[in-house]
């Protein structure tokens, strides 16, 4: 396995539940230690959008794995290819979120999916975001944090964001409803899997965002990198 014991290159697991902030934060705590990034979530994206192509049930094990086996996927600056083809707006919808949860339940699926991942932990460095990052792919990760803030306020959060892409309608109690209904679906299926379930690390740092501004949360993770490394 490539983590921080076998290969000394330091990694930073970012973990927590939809709409936390996680990928923004670990985005930014990368670019600003000059580390790779990977965004785990974007993995089982993928996996959802390309079985949906093909016409696979989400909920076929088998035929989930054996498609995502095939698939061919790189990550290009802040662009997603599947096999030659940008699909980074395709797997930022909301449905797809929602597949991604979904496929998200099949252990096979998640041991396939685990050699890419240890692939991105190259030198000098990796921030690596998911749900399960500190728990199950870089067990001996650095640094575990653990993100998350109420639902209320991921659910406005995702309202904005879709709102910015112009994939929401302007009524705010409609919509706003649904997104939190969604998320409250989200949050139950990717904590209760068997396989991998989203939980907090023993080691992990909980980091709360209802009231921390992005460059806050930012500089509290590079702050415990530092007190990490320096011990
Ligand atoms: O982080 P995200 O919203 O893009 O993730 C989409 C779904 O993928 C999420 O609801 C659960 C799944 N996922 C996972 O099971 N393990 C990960 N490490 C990352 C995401």
């Amino acid at each position: 396995m490539s983590n921080v014991i076998q290969n000394n290159i330091p990694v930073i697991a970012i973990d927590g539940p939809s709409a936390s902030g996680k990928g923004t934060v670990a985005q930014l705590a990368a670019s600003r230690l000059g580390f790779h990034y990977l965004d785990s979530g974007a993995l089982y994206r993928i996996v959802a959008w390309a079985t949906q192509q093909r016409n696979i049930a989400w909920d076929d094990a088998i035929a989930v794995t054996e498609c995502a086996k095939t698939l061919i996927i790189e990550f290009i600056n802040e662009q997603v290819f599947l096999n030659n083809t940008d699909i980074s707006n395709e797997i930022r919808t909301e449905a797809i979120g929602k597949g991604a949860s979904q496929v998200a339940v099949h252990a096979p699926l998640r041991a396939a999916l685990l050699d890419m991942q240890h692939g991105f932990c190259r030198a000098p460095g990796l921030v690596a975001d998911g749900r399960d990052m500190g728990t199950v792919v870089f067990p001996n990760a650095e640094l575990k944090i653990f993100l998350t803030a109420k639902t209320e306020t991921r659910a406005q959060r995702r309202y904005q964001q879709l709102l910015a892409k112009n994939q929401v309608s302007l009524d705010f109690s409609n919509t706003y409803g649904s997104i939190l209904q969604d998320l409250l679906e989200r949050d139950a299926r990717d904590k209760n899997r068997a396989s991998a379930p989203l939980t907090l690390a023993d080691d992990a740092i909980l980091l709360e965002t209802d009231n921390l501004s992005i460059s806050a949360a930012v500089d509290n993770v590079l702050y415990n990198f530092q007190q990490k490394i320096s011990k």
